[in-house]
């Protein structure tokens, strides 16, 4: 279940009550860019990453994002920080709603908003108010997305009037572990849908998601658990959801970037990571008759991690049965991101790919004044 909190234009709001215009051009067009992150123990992983990548999506739209990264890290803190439960660090909600942060250059929530949190009510009613009251789970892993729309415009029309004020939004789930995916494997579908790499909006993470929801509706029809798109050349290009890849022998194959799929940032940890492992990862162009003649193939994402592709359209790829490669990766995304929250990160292992060899932990930046501490006492959303 979603938290029962969201962060919304810097202010801590209850999750259960409406808050958008029925004018925003997020719920009218799609127009919007968004991210999700993996959290795990109060780290946002990848953060800097995940949030170039939402201003590079934003910018693709002509969308200013009127927050900071420090900023948006400080929300994620306390969106995160409203679903751990009792015997954590985490403040109650009193701190936590003054830990929402002004924005940069726009107008908070609506302060006469009943449903924005407000420390003088939530003390009063813990019981009802307390986020952090209710849940057992001290420190679940969490899924956060970060969802930016162009904000609401009252007129009609395609083209958005200037000076719009973006609605960003910040939502967290606890993640549980994809057991039955990487026991058996996802079993896919090839989706009917092509991409076309030479579209402008390839790889950018809008909020029009139609034909991601229509490929995992007929994949589902299907009784597969994800659909792969080709591009319009009838090359691989991604799944709804992750980047595909392929392993042969000791190589790990991947799209590039100019199949027109995201630059998904655990597909670049891998890149990276490969070596360390005694990998040769690439980029190279891949047919979809690729993935039947590779020793085994898996989907990189940041929520579900590293996960085995056993079957496409009732092909099995390699025996059809998780493959060894993709389960050490797993094992190994999983080691690393521990190393991460940890703030080392083992020697001979990589840091989050643009210093290899570097540990995350030096660039992790002081939170704001006001936001939340995580449980070992770092800042809200980490890096
Ligand atoms: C279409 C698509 N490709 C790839 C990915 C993987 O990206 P990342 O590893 O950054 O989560 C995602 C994740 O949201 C995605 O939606």
């Amino acid at each position: 279940m979603a938290a029962s909190w969201i962060w919304l234009n810097g202010s801590l709001v209850r999750g259960d009550l409406p808050h958008l215009s029925v004018a925003d051009r997020g719920f009218q067009l799609g127009d919007g860019v968004f991210e999700t992150l993996a959290v795990h123990r109060g780290v946002a992983i990848q953060l800097q990453e995940h949030l170039a990548r939402l201003r590079a999506s934003g910018a693709a739209m002509d969308l200013h994002l009127p927050f900071s990264d420090d900023q948006l890290s400080a929300g994620i803190g306390l969106v995160v920080a409203t679903l751990a439960g009792p015997g954590r660090d985490a403040p109650p909600l009193a701190d936590a709603a003054r830990g929402g942060l002004a924005p940069t250059d726009r107008g908070t929530g609506d302060p006469g908003d009943p449903a924005t949190a407000d420390p003088a009510t939530a003390t009063a009613d813990p019981a009802t108010t307390d986020p952090v009251a209710a849940e057992p789970d001290p420190v679940p892993d969490t899924a956060v997305r970060i969802t930016v729309s162009r904000g609401a415009s009252p007129g009609r029309g395609l083209l958005p009037p200037v000076g719009m004020a973006a609605t960003v939004v910040i939502q967290a789930w606890p993640a549980a572990e994809p057991t039955e995916l990487v026991r058996r494997g996802v079993r896919a579908v090839f989706s009917p849908i092509r991409h076309d790499p030479r579209s402008p909006l390839a790889g950018v993470k809008t909020t029009s998601r139609a034909d991601h929801v229509w490929a995992r509706l007929d994949a589902a029809r299907r009784g597969a658990d994800d659909a792969i798109f080709l591009t319009t050349d009838g090359e691989l290009a991604e799944s709804t959801q992750a980047n595909v890849w392929i392993a042969r022998g000791n190589r790990l194959l991947t799209p590039p970037l100019a199949a027109g799929i995201l630059a998904g940032t655990t597909r670049r940890w891998l890149l990276t990571a490969a070596a360390a492992l005694g990998l040769e990862a690439e980029e190279v162009p891949l047919q979809p008759e690729d993935l039947f003649t590779a020793n085994e193939a898996f989907l990189s994402s940041s929520v579900a991690g590293i996960l085995p592709l056993t079957a496409v359209d009732g092909r099995a790829i390699g025996d059809g049965r998780p493959g060894a490669i993709a389960l050490a990766l797993r094992a190994a995304r999983r080691r690393w991101i521990q190393a991460e929250v940890a703030g080392t990160v083992p020697s001979g292992s990589v840091g989050d790919g643009t210093e290899p060899g570097a540990s995350a932990a030096k660039d992790r930046r002081p939170a704001p004044e006001g936001a939340a501490p995580t449980p070992e006492g770092r800042p809200g959303g980490g890096r």
